[in-house]
């Protein structure tokens, strides 16, 4: 079995192919160079080596949320009609896709984590969108894996989104900052390392294809998240817990975007908890102070 990666030198899709080759898959890395996911022409260029039995993994996505509300047609057209046209690309060759979405599809009215059954209602552009993506993915192919994560964190940090929160609250505990960070948005913050190897056990598995939540297990709020990185670090300064009203940007945010699955225990996988995959983080990248 192949596994093509797009987006592969990306935040998720980095390690994805990392995981891919330490266990022995034969991995294809596309990066933005190397495809296009809103080129039909690029997408057929693309993929055109891959055969029955390979995997797709897309990663690629238009991810700054607030401007996503900005520039919908942009959201749409990489997000969800480029998922698309990878899917149905990948269909046509009789390859498996697995499409890599959000926590974002949720409206955190639930106040208790979202499963796979749960029923999606997004509340901003980009979690509208990739909806939409999820929708025409799973309608275009039927191998589709759709993979949900959440407040993703990985060593190449998010190229779309400049970096990622433990790196922006790990150079403010360095600089001996106490940052602004709000206390009433909760989620479950996701390794991109340990979703990766979730993603590698799935297909290993040869797992039912449908929706998968992959987020770490446990759930914080983004000033708990901050806290403890701060302390595991050995800060001594603390981040300033604000209400999210206060620092509202301009797309809606869901409250509670706690993501959990009802189908991991089954296949004989398991989310970590999120405490223990940020630590792991600090500690390769030589951050770690404390071992509380
Ligand atoms: N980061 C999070 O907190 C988070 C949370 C939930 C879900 N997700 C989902 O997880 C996935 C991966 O996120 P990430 O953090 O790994 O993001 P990332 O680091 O920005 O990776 C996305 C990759 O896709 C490439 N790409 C962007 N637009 C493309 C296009 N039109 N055609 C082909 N390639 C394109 C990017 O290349 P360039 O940078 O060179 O353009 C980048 O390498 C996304 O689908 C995102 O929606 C992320």
């Amino acid at each position: 079995m192949r596994m093509v990666v797009i987006g592969g030198k990306g935040q998720v899709g980095s390690e994805v192919v990392l995981a891919a080759r330490s266990s022995g898959l034969d991995v294809v890395s596309l990066d933005h160079d190397s495809i296009e996911v809103t080129s039909q022409a690029s997408v057929e260029r693309a993929l055109s080596d891959i055969g029955p039995g390979d995997v797709v993994v897309n990663t690629a996505a238009f991810h700054q949320t607030d401007r996503c509300e900005d520039e919908p047609d942009r959201a749409l057209s990489i997000n969800a009609v480029g998922a698309y046209r990878v899917a149905l690309e990948a269909q046509r060759r009789g390859a498996a896709v697995m499409y890599v979405s959000s926590d974002f599809v949720f409206d955190g009215g639930k106040r208790e984590p979202y499963v796979e059954s749960d029923a999606p209602h997004p509340i901003n552009v980009y979690g509208m969108t990739k909806l939409a993506g999820e929708f025409l993915v799973s309608s275009a192919n039927a191998r589709a894996y759709i993979i949900r994560l959440s407040a993703v964190f990985g060593p190449a940090g998010s190229s779309g989104k400049g970096g990622n929160f433990v790196e922006s609250m790990v150079a403010e505990a360095r600089a001996g900052d106490a940052p602004k960070v709000v206390d009433d948005i909760v989620m479950a913050p996701t390794s991109a390392r340990d979703a990766a190897a979730l993603m590698i056990g799935l297909t290993r598995a040869q797992a039912p294809y449908g929706i998968y939540h992959l987020a770490n297990a446990g759930q914080c709020s983004w000033f708990e998240f901050a806290d403890t990185i701060f302390t595991l670090c050995g800060a001594r300064t603390r981040p300033e817990r604000v209400p999210a009203a206060t620092m509202a940007g301009k797309a809606p945010r869901p409250p509670y975007s706690v993501l959990a699955s009802e189908r991991l225990g089954a296949l004989g996988l398991m989310a970590h908890p999120w405490q223990d995959a940020l630590r792991g983080y600090l500690s390769a990248k030589g951050y770690l102070k404390n071992r509380a």
